[in-house]
């Protein structure tokens, strides 16, 4: 099937579109590459050895979205493209709304009058909030605290009324826990611009000497060692729950949340001593305060994903630090 894919140069965006390649779909990238670089559009080809059309569009320029969707009839939308930092989005929430909800509504109605009604959204554990118990099920009410937060929550209810409305479209709600890892070829992975929010880019900066230490964000919490504990899944993992997606798009319509995980958590320590003793290298720390908005613990219940989309994780912490690590040389 012809997929587009908006944000397919992004880091989960461009594994996805690997393993769209290599199953034999045709791909149609359209990123504004406000958080991503048109090179990783070339690895993906030198990766699949394959070829797929890149079209530099921003989702708000409505006649230019709409000349993508009649020169590619496709069958299916992957719907990464969207701003993603959550410290950022209390600083400018309405750059975050109008980005990322404008943005999809803009696709949605494009999609519409081109009569694909298919769509598999990059939603995020972060709606299950602060109340819920772990592991979370797809059933917890949903909330946010913070603006990007809320366009997750927003757009997962944009696509449940759409669909309710109008029952021949098809969404699949991705919620992804902590994707991290890289190809196993090095040759893409997570670059994020500037300073690294996340936990595993940062580490692998200060490992490569990039940034003295790492700030270890509280270890009074209610954990096993008192640091924070989240579900990591390697981003190759993530990109295949992609794809049982995309046929589970194919073959039901509906609105249809699904948690991407391993089920499994892991601390801020014992990915600081599983990054140090996979790679061989040091990642001094220094324990400082809790970061505002963060909760103990976040993992996922995998059994409806395993169950209705038949998929489920298989990489483990190690293999997530390794290619991290090889693609930060492959970077140098
Ligand atoms: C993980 C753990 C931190 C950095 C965020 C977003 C979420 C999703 C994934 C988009 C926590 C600790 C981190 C550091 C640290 N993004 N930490 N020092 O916060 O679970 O989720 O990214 O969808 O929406 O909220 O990920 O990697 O920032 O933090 O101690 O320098 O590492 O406190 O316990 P998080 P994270």
């Amino acid at each position: 099937m012809k997929v587009l894919v908006t944000g397919g140069a992004g880091f989960i965006g461009s594994h996805t579109c690997v393993e769209l390649l290599n199953a034999g779909h045709e791909v149609v990238i359209v990123d504004n590459l406000s958080n991503s670089k048109e090179e990783a559009v070339d690895k993906i080809r030198e990766i699949t050895g394959k070829d797929l059309r890149f079209y530099r569009v921003d989702l708000l320029d409505r006649r230019e979205l709409e000349d993508v969707f009649a020169q590619n009839p496709v069958g299916a939308v992957i719907h990464f493209a969207g701003y993603k930092a959550v410290g950022e989005s209390v600083e400018k929430p309405l750059e975050y709304y109008w980005n990322n909800i404008a943005g999809t509504l803009i696709l949605l109605e494009t999609m519409r009058a081109a009569g694909c009604k298919k769509i598999v959204f990059s939603s995020s554990a972060t709606v299950y909030g602060m109340d819920n118990p772990v592991p979370f099920k797809e059933g917890y009410p949903i909330s946010a605290t913070n603006p990007y937060g809320y366009t997750k929550v927003m757009i997962e209810q944009i696509l449940q009324d759409l669909c309710h409305a109008d029952p021949s479209w098809s969404a699949v709600l991705l919620r992804y826990f902590n994707p991290i890892g890289a190809h196993e070829s090095g040759l893409i992975g997570e670059s994020p611009n500037g300073i690294p929010n996340n936990l595993l880019p940062y580490i692998a900066q200060v490992a490569d000497g990039v940034l003295p230490e790492l700030k270890v964000y509280g270890d009074d919490y209610d954990t096993p060692d008192g640091t924070g504990v989240r579900d990591y899944i390697h981003v190759v993992d993530l990109a295949k729950g992609h794809l049982a997606a995309l046929d589970y798009a194919v073959s039901y319509t509906g609105a249809e949340p699904f948690n991407l995980g391993t089920g499994h958590g892991t601390s801020v320590l014992e990915m600081v001593q599983a990054f140090e003793k996979t790679n061989n290298v040091r990642v001094p720390y220094k324990i400082v305060s809790r970061r505002a908005g963060d909760i103990a613990a976040a993992y996922a219940d995998t059994s409806k994903a395993e169950r209705v989309l038949h998929w489920h994780a298989e990489k483990g912490i190690t293999e997530m630090c390794q290619d991290s690590w090889k693609f930060i040389q492959h970077s140098r």
